[in-house]
Formats: structure tokens, sequence, C-alpha cells
């Protein structure tokens, strides 16, 4: 399932990336068919725009630049003014023209603005007019000098006679008007015939020509021909002749021969001029030669255009083909905007066609992605199917397991519950002689007690039984409620006041508080009897010595809630959280339980839809509360009983669950009589009848000591230092395994040997058991017989090694048998006694001192691992050197009374004869005798 999910995000993610690459592409596409729309900037100054040849020439350009609809065109006109001229070029340069095509009005006054273009690297394109400088990138346009000369050619060829000639100039200035009347000027003179007779200038403009043709309108009278430099200024000139000599043939020759209606070639046609000489716009070449330039290909830098003169002799002709190429211009047109149009349809095909691309190398992408994840899912799944099959019979075979563990728990417990119903009948044919014998008046006092220790267990017993069977009846055969309403406050007082005798022996405080006499709540009495029962006799069995039990009763409107409270023992948190669980028992429960109890009680209130709460404090105690919903509603109609049921016996009841509780005097009553015992044993454990029967089967060995926990059985050890202790594992408060561990480590207990008593059986347990430094590990049921030669033998051992201690103290350090803290102790022991045989004021106290132990317990100390009183020792320490000192020193009998501690000579050989049968002298002497010969030494 994981690989899948990581599968599917990382294809998501890839998904997400490739469309947002899709995006990019797209964008970039649609950006480069932008580009290409504005790649350059081409300025066009026009000196003048008003006349129809340099409306022809402004055409010209812009027929050529629709083919290249990349570049920007800006055109700006001069009107014939040269300052205004200048300014738009500068404007032009500031805008950041990439090109400058420029057509000067005058060649001086724009000499330099087009320098100042040419050297900040604009390319300039000079149009027909000139300026005065040679700095300029290319040049297009006709040769006028030559337009000059062939002007002059054809006027000179055609006169038949001698002809008065009139010059009618452009713009003095502009390079035309001076090319051309240079050129005719030089050529006229190879003519003879023609005399120049006047020359005006008419500005290139028709109205200045006439005005100027007539301020002199007096000296035109001999004038027989007109060459004016264009056909603007002609057609003023012969509308001037006419006007003044309407009879006279006057013959006039032009420049620039402009096809269309107004041009010159019309005006040759109709005869208003004579010749015309055809002067090329150059519109379309300048802006070829422009794209040249700025796409750094190849170009001429002198483009001159031919000319032509056109007359009556070719007009016609000339006329036909301008049509012809005017139609085939306007065909082209026509192709063009049709071009226009399809280049328009082919770049949105383009786009269209560009994202199909784009499109389709996704779909190509995104195949193969969904391929591969196809292929990677697929083995995932195969992978997947193999581990469910896996998990399926691995299922199968915990299904099959659990079936059969259910099976085997099933047959164990319907064993158990056979079993448990089998039990029954005996226990009740036992239970009813029991009664009978236990009022029988000729019993003994030792017998009743017995027949009482016999019902108490048979009651205890049934106690078990009933509860195995309730426990398989409400939670294996899942036995249903059948509610009836009662009053909950006398119920519950039902079951404290069968407790109330017992309680009253016990001193102990059974308590119900409530402030309604009668609530009325739904329950099931046969069931919710038992929640009670185990309560409150929990709550009597944790009770420390005297103690209360308080029940309170109360109620709101949805639930009623029952607290049984005790100041018992209380519980841990690990204990509390624990407590309903099935078979849990607490490791110092007081009494023995099948922990089955509580669970069972949990399971019938649940089964009431209501709740059990505990709250407890070790050593302060614990209260449970019982919660039940008010009404009927929470019950199903097969759960109600509208007929009432007959409540248990609850006193029978009761004594069942007394079994439990039962007390008895944990120590035996001491005989005053009776004989002093040679041993102590101090017995532990928790089951209050064990314990007196163990006191009880061992008193008449033993001195006894009894403690029913473990706290209490270490202060007796320190107390009383007894020569054994019994005591059972599992005890409230330090278990056995805790006590023996403090006890053997600690030097004042270290020696006293410790059997350990339990129910726990298994071989780990018994491990734990000895290291916790026990002796002895009996499990229950023990047969007492064992139990007695187990103890027998461990005092026996203990007596062996007291006897080896007194042997030969020396050479304590060879036992095996002495535990290591013992045999420190014996080694400081005696150490220090050896120290002070000479001191006659050492004591007892002073020994306490050093070791840091009690009198009584140095004393029992000593007496259990030497087998004598201190004072013995001493006593006997101090002799034995003195015998050796009499033997093996010169010493006399006053200097040996001191050395060994004693004040006066007398009472030492008195105490001296005690011990050897003799006085020190006589002891000196008989061992002088028996020496003779001899080594004399004896064990010191
Ligand atoms: C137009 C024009 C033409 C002539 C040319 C010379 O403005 O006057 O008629 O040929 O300029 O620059």
């Amino acid at each position: 399932m994981q690989t899948k999910g990581h599968q599917l995000c990382c294809g998501l993610d890839l998904f997400r990336k490739l469309t947002f690459l899709f995006f990019i592409a797209l964008i970039c596409v649609s950006c480069n068919h932008a580009k290409r729309k504005t790649t350059f900037t081409v300025g066009f100054s026009q000196c003048t725009g008003a006349d129809l040849w340099r409306k022809t020439m402004l055409e010209d350009m812009k027929t050529e630049l629709s083919l290249h609809p990349d570049v920007n065109f800006v055109y700006t006109d001069a009107h014939d003014n040269s300052q205004l001229q200048v300014q738009q070029v500068r404007k032009m340069l500031d805008d950041k023209i990439d090109l400058l095509i420029i057509s000067p009005n005058e060649a001086q006054p724009l000499t330099a603005i087009v320098e100042e273009a040419y050297n900040s690297g604009v390319p300039v394109i000079i149009i027909d007019r000139k300026t005065a400088s040679s700095l300029y990138t290319a040049y297009v346009g006709a040769d006028n000098y030559q337009i000059g000369k062939m002007a002059a050619q054809y006027l000179g060829t055609n006169a038949k006679k001698s002809l008065n000639l009139l010059e009618i100039m452009g713009l003095p200035g502009s390079s035309p008007a001076i090319e051309r009347d240079r050129g005719f000027s030089e050529e006229i003179r190879n003519y003879p015939l023609i005399h120049v007779k006047a020359k005006i200038y008419g500005d290139w403009v028709k109205s200045n020509a006439e005005k100027q043709l007539m301020k002199t309108s007096a000296s035109l009278r001999d004038i027989d021909a007109v060459f004016a430099h264009n056909d603007v200024m002609a057609s003023g000139a012969r509308t001037v002749f006419n006007k003044l000599y309407p009879g006279k043939h006057v013959e006039v020759v032009g420049v620039d021969a402009l096809p269309g209606s107004g041009g010159g070639l019309q005006m040759v046609d109709d005869k208003i001029l004579d010749a015309s000489l055809v002067y090329p716009t150059g519109g379309k070449e300048a802006i070829v030669t422009a794209l040249k330039i700025l796409n750094r290909e190849p170009f001429s830098r002198e483009n001159i255009l031919q000319s032509l003169v056109i007359d009556s002799g070719n007009v016609r002709l000339m006329k036909m083909q301008l049509n012809k190429i005017n139609s085939q211009q306007s065909d082209i047109l026509r192709q063009e905007n049709l071009l226009a149009e399809q280049q328009l349809v082919y770049k949105s095909q383009q786009s269209v066609l560009d994202i199909i691309v784009i499109s389709l190398a996704l779909a190509i992408i995104f195949g193969g992605l969904a391929f591969y994840s196809l292929m990677e899912n697929r083995k995932a799944n195969k992978a997947l199917e193999a581990k469910n099959v896996e998990i399926v019979s691995q299922r199968n075979q915990l299904i099959e397991m659990s079936a059969r563990t259910a099976s085997a728990t099933e047959a164990r417990l319907n064993f158990f519950t056979n079993v448990s119903h089998e039990f029954r009948t005996p226990l009740t044919l036992m239970l009813a002689p029991l009664q009978d014998l236990s009022q029988n008046e000729r019993l003994t006092a030792v017998a009743g007690k017995r027949i009482e220790l016999i019902q108490q267990n048979a009651f205890r017993l049934l106690k078990l039984v009933n509860q195995l069977i309730d426990y398989r009846k409400i939670e294996v055969d899942k036995q249903g409620v059948s509610a009836s309403e009662n009053n909950i406050v006398e119920f519950v007082r039902d079951i404290i006041e069968s407790f109330r005798l017992y309680a009253q022996k016990h001193h102990i405080q059974l308590h119900l508080s409530t402030m309604e006499k009668n609530i009325k709540v739904w329950f099931d009495v046969n069931m919710l009897d038992k929640v009670f029962f185990n309560l409150l006799s929990n709550a009597i069995k944790f009770i420390n010595g005297d103690g209360k039990v308080n029940v309170r009763i109360r109620h709101d409107e949805l639930h009623v809630y029952i607290d049984i409270e005790d100041n018992g023992i209380g519980m841990t948190t690990d204990e509390t959280s624990r407590i309903f669980d099935q078979f849990y028992q607490a490791d110092h429960a007081p009494v023995m339980g099948s922990g089955i109890g509580l669970s069972l009680s949990k399971e019938i209130i649940d089964r009431h839809h209501g709740n059990v709460n505990v709250v407890s404090k070790k050593w302060s105690g614990t209260t449970f509360t019982v919660t039940l919903p008010l009404g009927n509603s929470h019950f199903g109609p097969e759960e109600k009983m509208y007929e009432q049921n007959a409540w248990p016996d609850m006193f029978e009841q009761s004594r069942i669950y007394q079994a439990d509780l039962i007390r008895r005097p944990a120590a035996i009553e001491k005989d005053a009589f009776q004989e002093p015992r040679e041993f102590s044993i101090l017995i532990v454990e928790d089951n209050l009848d064990l314990l007196a029967y163990l006191s009880e089967k061992l008193s008449s060995c033993f001195e006894i000591f009894t403690a029913d926990n473990g706290n209490d059985a270490i202060t007796q050890a320190y107390e009383n230092v007894p020569d054994l202790i019994l005591s059972d594992v599992v005890l409230p408060g330090f278990s056995g395994k805790q006590v023996a561990q403090k006890l053997k480590t600690d030097i004042r207990t270290s020696h006293i040997p410790i059997v350990l008593l339990t129910a726990q059986t298994n071989i780990e347990q018994k491990i734990s058991g000895m290291e916790s430094m026990a002796d002895l590990y009996v499990s229950k049921p023990f047969n007492f017989d064992f139990l007695l030669a187990g103890i027998n033998s461990l005092l026996k051992n203990r007596k062996i090694l007291k006897e080896h201690f007194i042997s030969d103290i020396t050479g304590l350090e060879k036992t095996t048998v002495a535990k290591s803290l013992d045999k420190k102790f014996i080694n400081d022991f005696t150490g220090f006694v050896e120290q002070n045989l000479s001191n006659e004021k050492f004591n007892v106290d002073d020994i306490c001192k050093v070791i840091g132990i009690s009198r009584i317990q140095l004393y029992r100390k000593v007496k259990a691992l030497l087998g004598c009183s201190i004072t013995d020792y001493i006593l006997n320490r101090r002799l034995k050197k003195a015998a050796y000192l009499l033997i093996n020193e010169n010493y006399t009998i006053a200097e040996i009374t001191y050395e060994v501690g004693f004040s006066n000579p007398n009472y030492f050989s008195t105490v001296f004869k005690g011990k050897y049968g003799m006085t020190p002298t006589e002891f000196k002497k008989s061992n002088e005798k028996k020496g003779e010969g001899q080594d004399r030494s004896i064990t010191f």
C-alpha cells in the first residue's frame, strides 16, 4: 500500500512538473511569435510631404515595408523647413532609431545632424537630396547632374533653329537644384542654337515658379523654351506662358515624369509639357537598402537610379507600360494582402501546430509515464497480492489456532465448571455435618478449633466454586440480566447487616449512610448481590486491624451511586489500574482469592449499563463507587421482569464470603510453665489460618515469634534475633524474598537461616527465591514433617558450624560453610576479644560499640554462631591463654593473672581450677612433667 501511495505521489508530482513545462513552452512559443514583429525601427525624415512626388515616394516605401512587418517605421515631414527637419532628426536619434533615411531639405543646414547620426553609429541613407558631406552609409536616387545634362541634350537635339531658354531652378541650396543646373549648364554649351537667357528659382513649388515668372513677365516675350527642375514648376511655366502669350508655343521640359493623374506623364500626354525626365522616387530601393544594412547583408553605397526622357514619342508606350506595371502592382498588392492573410492563418496555424506538437510530446511523455507507472503498479500489485496471500494464510492459521485455543479453553472451562458443580455437593455434605459437629458440647477445645478451621475452609472452597460457576454463567454463557424494580437501599442494607455480627466481633465499624430510605432501581437481584458481597468483603478484608467501612448511597436525576469506602491498606496506582483484570491478584492480598470477584463484579455492573470506579491511596484506604442508571429504559424488553424476583438469602451468602475474612489470633498463647526451648523460630505468614496452624504445630519444639507482613517480620528479626525464620513469599509490605535479602545482608541477622514457603512452584520462582539468599525453599502445599525435617537440618548445620567456630577460631578462614558476613563478624569479634584479654575492664558494651550492634543482638549472634555466652567465651579465651603462658612462658602466676585480665590471683586460681581441675601452679607442674622430652604445646 505504501509503495502504491508513493508511486501515485511521484506520478502526480511529475504530472504537475510536466504541466508547468507545457505552459512555459506555450509562453515561449507565443513570445517568439510576438518578438518577430518589431525587430528594427527605421526613421524617415522627409523634407516635405506636400507634393505628389513625395507622396509617391512614401507610398513606394510603405509598399516595400508591407513585406517586412517586423520593421517599425517612423515618419516625419519637415514642410520645407530645414530647422524643423534638424529638430525632427534629433528627436528620432533620441528615440534610438536603428537607421535613418533622410531627404534633406537643404544640403548645408542638415549636414551637421546627419554627420552626428552617422558618427553615433546610426546608419544613414540619403535619398534624393544630399547633404554637403560624404558621411553617410548609402545614397539612393537618380544622378541629378546627368538629368541636367539629359535635359540639355534633349532640347539641343530637337532645336531646329536658334532658341532662347529660361531655366527654372529648384530650391537654392538643395542638391538636385545645384546638380541639375550644373549638368544642364555644362551640356547646353554644346548646342549653339540654344541660348540660356534667364535663370530663376521656383523652389520646387509651382506657385513660387509662377510668382517668379510673373515678376519677370516682360523678359519672357523672347523665350522659346523652358527647362524647369521639376514637372510642377514646368506646368506653372506653361500656365504663365499660355496666359501671357496664348498663341505662342513655348517648349517646356520638366523633371519627374510621375505616372498617374496629375503626374508628369499625363502632362506630357496632355501636351502641357513637351517632355519630362523620369526622376524615380527611390522609395522602394531605400527600404531594400535599409534592410540589407540592418540585417548586415552586403549593400551598395551609391544606388544611382536610371532616368529617361519622356516625350510625345514614347509617352503612350510609357503610360501603357506603367499601367501594366500598376495593374501588376495592384495584383501584387492583392497577392500581398492575400499573402498577409495567409500568413495570419499560417501564424495561427503555426501556433496551433506548436501547441499540438507540444501536446503530442507531452502526451507521449505522459503515456510513457502512465505505462511505466502501470508496470510499476502491476509489480507492486503482484507483490501485494503475494503478501496478501501470505497474510491470509497466516490469518487462517491464527484463526485455526485461536479456534483450537478457544475450544481448549472452552474444554478447560467446561471441565472447571463441571468439577465445580461436582464440588458443590460434597462441600454441602461436609458443611452440614460440620455444623452439627461444631455445636457438639462434648468436643475438646482443640477439636473445636480444628472443626472450625475445616468449616471455614470448606466455606472458602464453596465460595470459590460458586464464583467459578458465576463466572462461567456470566462471562462465557453470556447469561442475560433479569432486572426488576427494587429498593437498592434495602438491598444494600441487608447485605451490610449480614456482615454485622462478624464486624462487631472483629471491632470493625460498618456504617450505611443515605438521605433516602427508598430508592427504586432496576437490577437483577441474583447478580447485583455478588457485586456488593464482593466489594464489602474486600473492604473488610483490607482493613488494618480495627477499621471502618462506610457505605454511602446517593442519587441524582439520572443515576444512583453506591460508595464502599474502607480505611484499609489501599493500593498503588498500578494495582488500582489492574484491579478489574480477570484473575488479577494484588501481590500482597492478605487472604487468598481467585482473582475472579472484581472482574465478575465489573461485568455484572456493565450488564446493568452502570459503572464501577475505584479510588485508592496506598496505606490510606480504598473507595469503590458503583453507578447505576435510574429507570428501566436502558434495558431491552427481554431483560425486564415485571414480577419481583425473590431476594437471595443474604446471611447464607455472607457466611461463604466471611470464610475469607476470619482472622485468628496470630500468636499462640504461651504456656508460662512450658520448658524453655533451645531454638526460636519467627513465622511470617499473611494467611492467618496457616500462621496459627504453623505456630501451633511448631510451638511444641521451638519458641515461636509471628508476623503477618514483611515489615513486621524485619522488625521482629532485629528485636528477637530468632534462630530461624520461616516466611511466606507473597506478603503485604516487603515480600518474603525482600525480607530474606535485607536480613541476610545485615550483620545483625545474617546468620539466621531462612526458609521460604510459597505457592509459587515453577523453577524460575524457586531460583529467584534461592537467589534472595534463602537457605531453603518449600512449595505449598507442603508436608509438615518435611518442613520440620528441613528446619531441623538447618538448625543442626548451624550447630555444627557453631562447634567449628568454637573449636578452631583461628582456622575459620578454611571453612566453606560460614557465610562471608558471619565470617567477618567472628573475625571482628574474636580479634577484638584477643586484643583485650589483658584488659580487666573490658566488657560487652565495648564490643557492641566496636561492632555496632545492640547487646541483645550481640548476645544472640554470639550464641548462635559460637554456642556460648559472650562472658563465657571471653573467660574461656583468658583461661586458654593463661594455660598457654603457664606452659610456654616463664611468667609468675601473678604476672599471668594480670596478663589475662584478672585483678586478683586468688580469684584467677579459683576460676582456672574450675575449668582445668587444678590450680595454675599444679597445671604448670603437671605439664612440665608430662612435657619432658615432648613438645610442650597447647592449642590456643
Ligand atoms: C519634389 C521635388 C521633385 C524634384 C525633387 C528634387 O519635392 O521638387 O519635383 O524632382 O523634389 O528634390
